[in-house]
């Protein structure tokens, strides 16, 4: 039996394969890439196929194929497929190494997300084999893979839960980590709080995630240089990182990118970073050696896509001064941006208010410098340039992320009722997560199931909050709730709507 049978994974939507964000980077780059909106795309070992059901629910013009080794997840993957009736996706059960595509269609888009380092490298070759065969001329593949230096110091942890798995058969992978924790600080040396921070770390992932990447046969990291120079023998050549900070070492500081701006070749100098940095993964976009590639992008290639962020600042933004201001998003408070022009400002206030939906370049410009015309200095429109190179610093450090055109979702009125689609719903339900429009797996944490049957058929904001008190209730098996908790439940509803709200999960009835 396949271990993805015994174990399924957990699939969810992967945030560097979402179709948009490919298609601008490889635009950026100079590859004319094929409309998101319409193309196919192949998913190499998609499991149950968590990352391209939610995008074929999006993008119902695009086409989708996934396969998997595992006849288990493929079934999984199928029933939702049935329950949402999607006709632009089919999973089928096959080998990466003998899949055949039934016509002579070839794909736009091929993704292979926590694939490569899993294989035997057999199959890895079958990998490049099939991707150069099946690609279409202007296509791109995304593959991830585990990366050295950086998994150098992470085999250990790998080794040392085999050999404890060797001698203590039936342990929970959790309680296994938590056993090295104790065991790495009682051996108290040199690389203790290494070991403890990297632990601590390792515990935050999923069950399947650790037993696949800890306990699984296959797991072989690769040098960057070595994967990209397997790739070329399959005439393949690298685009960019999925993720832009680690195919820009400026971004490291000046002191440790004065040792690796003179390196000549892009690949050497980021196999450099790599060492710098530790690396542990890439995702990795690569095309057709025969095509023309930018290997770098500047700002003036802006103007060829769109964007979309929610920022955040604790400081209010003026349009009438230069200001430097810190900006942060809503995963990590702690790590900021800063910039300082007002019509950055403006773009930055602009496009959350558009989020999750985005913003081509040029309605962005245009509803930025009509922004600080109407509410700043009119002489900032003239050095825009400084706007240009603020947004290019906040695209490259993935703070503004990337789109093929402006997408707008409608605004909720909040006096009407609201409502979720069949497909939140059923990721609701069954997976304790919400798929958004840009590609998010929105965490539903501990919220009750009931709401989501509710929200599937129709409901207000005010009976939602209603419904947060009798669970309450419920669970106290109390008829009365005392004011203070009503109050903090209210507002555990409101929170819940507004993350709801926030990542276009709502609609009106
Ligand atoms: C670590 S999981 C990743 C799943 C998914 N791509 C994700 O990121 O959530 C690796 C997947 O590759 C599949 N796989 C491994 N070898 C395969 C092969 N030779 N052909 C097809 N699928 C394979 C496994 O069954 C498993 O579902």
């Amino acid at each position: 039996m396949n271990s993805y049978d015994k174990t399924p994974y957990k699939s969810i939507p992967i945030l560097y394969t979402y179709l948009p964000s490919l298609a601008a980077t490889g635009r950026l780059h100079g590859i004319d890439t094929e409309d998101p909106d319409q193309c196919r795309v192949l998913e190499l070992g998609c499991a149950e196929g968590g990352n391209i059901i939610p995008q074929a629910w999006y993008f119902p013009s695009t086409t989708f194929v996934g396969i998997d080794l595992s006849q288990r997840q493929i079934k999984m993957g199928q029933n939702i497929i049935e329950k949402l009736e999607l006709p632009n996706i089919q999973l089928l059960q096959a080998d990466i190494s003998s899949f055949k595509h039934q016509t002579d269609d070839k794909f736009h888009y091929i993704l292979l997300h926590g694939v490569f380092s899993w294989v035997s490298a057999e199959t890895q070759e079958s990998i490049f084999r099939q991707c150069q065969s099946l690609l279409a001329d202007n296509g791109l593949v995304y593959i991830s893979y585990n990366t050295y230096p950086g998994w150098h110091s992470q085999m250990v942890f790998r080794d040392a839960l085999k050999l404890d798995a060797s001698l203590y058969p039936q342990k929970p992978i959790k309680e296994r980590l938590k056993n090295l924790q104790a065991f790495f600080s009682a051996a108290d040396n040199e690389f203790s709080n290494y070991h403890q921070r990297r632990l601590h770390e390792l515990g935050k992932h999923s069950d399947s995630y650790l037993l696949h990447e800890f306990l699984e046969e296959n797991n072989h990291p690769i040098y960057f240089k070595d994967f990209i120079s397997r790739a070329q023998q399959h005439s393949l050549q690298y685009i960019s990182d999925a993720y832009l900070p680690i195919d820009e070492p400026s971004l490291l500081g000046e002191k440790r990118h004065s040792f690796l701006k003179n390196i000549p070749k892009k690949i050497d100098r980021l196999q450099a970073m790599d060492f710098m940095i530790h690396q542990r993964f890439r995702r990795s976009i690569l095309t057709h050696s025969g095509n023309k590639v930018r290997e770098k992008f500047t700002s003036e290639h802006l103007p060829e896509v769109a964007f979309r962020t929610y920022l955040q600042s604790k400081q209010i933004a003026s349009y009438n001064k230069i200001q430097e201001v810190k900006y942060h998003d809503l995963s990590n408070t702690k790590l900021q941006i800063s910039v300082s022009h007002p019509i950055t400002h403006a773009a930055i206030s602009i496009l959350k208010s558009h989020y999750p939906g985005s913003l081509s370049f040029n309605d962005l410009l245009q509803k930025s410098c009509q922004k600080v015309a109407d509410e700043g200095d009119l002489k900032y429109l003239e050095s825009i340039e400084h706007f240009y190179s603020e947004l290019y610093l906040l695209v490259v450090d993935d703070w503004v992320a990337l789109d093929t055109r402006s997408r707008q979702y409608a605004k909720l009125d909040s006096s009407k009722p609201l409502q979720i689609s069949t497909l939140n719903y059923y990721y609701a339900i069954q997976q304790g997560f919400m798929p958004s429009p840009c590609h998010k797996a929105i965490d539903l944490g501990k919220t009750s199931k009931i709401f989501f049957s509710q929200l599937l058929h129709g409901t207000s904001g005010e009976a939602l909050q209603a419904m947060y008190i009798n669970e309450y209730k419920k669970k106290n098996k109390s008829t009365s709730i005392n004011p203070f908790y009503a109050n903090t439940y209210k507002k555990q509803a409101k929170n819940f709507i507004k993350t709801l709200e926030r990542n276009g999960l709502l609609e009106n009835k």
